[in-house]
């Protein structure tokens, strides 16, 4: 597992309740995950994630998720926790003016210490953004706590891949997007396992590069205003930006980074 240890939830919370924040949903729309709908749909299907079911989604944000899972997928009522009071908030408006406020509801809090009963969801969910959990084993212990037995835990998330990331890498990686740890493949096999559940699924979607290259294009080729009102009118911010995800995008092709999905059953 890699490490970041200067980066912590304050600054996870300044991200989200900001430019930042703003921009990744700028750039990929309010589903802020890699492959935003067909990630979704490729989770929940293959997880059996369906009608009246009752799902936890962990590190939830404005809710993108969970009216995906309600609208799509058939679910019963989902629970959100995030401990970005701006993103709970702004979900909470959303779903209140799309209809949904009575199947979805959000819990601020730190997702390692949620405060949701045990043992009553029929799923826990998470997209791309358990990253930026410190502690990730007790992370997959709270998700392992709440999910009822034979439940599913099924996630996304930004992952080291195979070929590894040099400590420099890992730091300039880590440091940009704001994670305080990166976990592996590897890394949540066993974490799942310790917590009591059955790993069905863990591999690389193989998303990570051609997204991020269209993420590029979007923002070279159509969207370069509204990101640079997003960052202040500020040319050389958005530089940065892009030479940041440049960077992504190498390490992404080189086996450095991925997006890894998992689905686990709890016994
Ligand atoms: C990339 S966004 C999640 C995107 C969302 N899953 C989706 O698909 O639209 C990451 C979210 O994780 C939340 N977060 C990060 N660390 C957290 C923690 N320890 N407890 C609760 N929420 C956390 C942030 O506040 C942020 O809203």
């Amino acid at each position: 597992m890699k490490k970041l240890s200067s980066v912590h939830l304050a600054d996870v919370n300044a991200v989200y309740s900001g430019a930042e924040g703003d921009l990744w949903e700028l750039i990929m729309g309010q589903q802020i995950h890699i492959g935003g709908f067909k990630s979704s749909m490729d989770l929940a299907e293959r997880a059996g994630i369906g009608a009246g079911q009752r799902g936890v989604d962990l590190c939830c944000c404005s809710g993108a998720g969970m009216r995906f899972l309600v609208r799509y997928r058939g679910v019963a009522s989902m629970t959100g926790v995030d401990a970005t009071a701006h993103v709970v908030e702004r979900g909470r408006e959303r779903c209140k003016s799309e209809g949904l406020d009575d199947r979805i509801r959000f819990v601020l809090g730190d997702v390692t210490a949620s405060g949701l009963p045990a043992g009553e969801a029929d799923f826990v969910w998470g997209e791309d953004a358990w990253c930026y959990v410190e502690d990730k084993p007790r992370l997959v212990e709270e998700a392992a706590r709440i999910v009822r037995s034979g439940g599913v835990i099924a996630f996304t998330d930004w992952i080291e891949g195979p070929a590894g990331l040099s400590e420099d890498e890992a730091a300039r990686f880590l440091g940009f997007m704001k994670f305080p740890t990166l976990a592996s493949l590897d890394d949540y096999r066993s974490l799942l396992g310790k917590s009591g559940c059955e790993v069905l699924e863990a591999a690389d979607t193989g998303r990570f590069a051609p997204y991020v290259a269209l993420y590029l294009q979007m923002v070279d080729m159509q969207l370069t205003s509204d990101a640079l009102r997003i960052l202040g009118n500020d040319p050389k911010a958005l530089e940065a930006v892009a030479g940041e995800m440049v960077f992504l995008q190498g390490l992404a092709q080189a086996g450095k980074i991925a997006q890894g999905r998992f689905i686990a059953r709890r016994r």
